[in-house]
């Protein structure tokens, strides 16, 4: 396995997967779950990791995805959604969740409940909230796209989607999810134009401020 500097010095945006290679299940799995054990702010982990492997639909979300052709050609297609909005309804089936998880009852979290409905409570409006979930999404992102690369897994972090779109063609309208991003995953093909391209990033004196 490459050290953590050279996987990240090996990923790039793939724009050419090798439509002949799939990722197998071990890669994948372990990939989704880099995504399920990502942080997220209090926890609440709102989102929804959408696998795609329908062909059919993988056409369509291509044609509503500015014709990028990693939506069909890419082993694989991971669209991540986060929740409209936090209601009390979730936030309890939450505490269900980690009342299990730490063998303790829901009424011992009673107080982090309370803690969480007033922070949720004092956001000024439903969009901020939505926007909240939506940046708890890039964290599952960046981990998923780290792990990627540690198991020699290419991928391509993609915005560039009608995002109305998206949410129709995938049912999450229904949901109470929206798309936010999107992640295809497969093996690169070395003709890759984007290969030829040197890593551009700011210099490490330009970026990084120490006070
Ligand atoms: C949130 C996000 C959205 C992106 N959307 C697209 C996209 O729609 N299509 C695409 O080809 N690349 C997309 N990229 C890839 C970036 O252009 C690429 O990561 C950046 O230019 C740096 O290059 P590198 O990843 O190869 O090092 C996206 C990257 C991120 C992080």
């Amino acid at each position: 396995m490459k050290n953590i500097t050279e996987a990240l010095m090996w990923r790039y945006a793939t724009k050419k997967f090798d439509t002949n290679k799939k990722l197998n299940d071990e890669a994948l799995n372990q990939i989704l779950e880099a995504g399920r054990l990502s942080p997220s702010s209090f926890g609440l982990q709102p989102w929804k990791f959408i696998l795609v492997e329908n062909t059919e639909l993988r056409a369509k979300l291509r044609e509503a995805g500015y014709d990028q052709a990693q939506i069909t050609e890419a082993s694989h297609v991971l669209i991540i959604a986060s929740r409209n909005d936090l209601s009390e309804d979730y936030v309890d089936n939450y505490m269900k969740s980690t009342a299990l998880a730490q063998n303790v009852t829901v009424d011992t979290l009673s107080e982090f409940k309370s803690y969480l409905m007033n922070t949720i409570s004092s956001k000024p409006n439903a969009e901020v909230i939505k926007n909240w979930n939506a940046r708890q999404v890039y964290i599952s992102l960046g981990i998923m796209l780290e792990t990627a690369a540690l198991l020699e897994v290419d991928t391509c972090p993609m915005e560039g989607f009608e995002n109305a779109k998206y949410d129709e063609l995938l049912g999450l309208n229904e949901l109470g999810y929206s798309s936010v991003v999107m992640l295809t995953l497969g093996y690169r093909d070395e003709s890759d134009e984007s290969l030829k391209r040197a890593k551009s990033r700011f210099g490490t004196e330009e970026i990084i401020i120490r006070k």
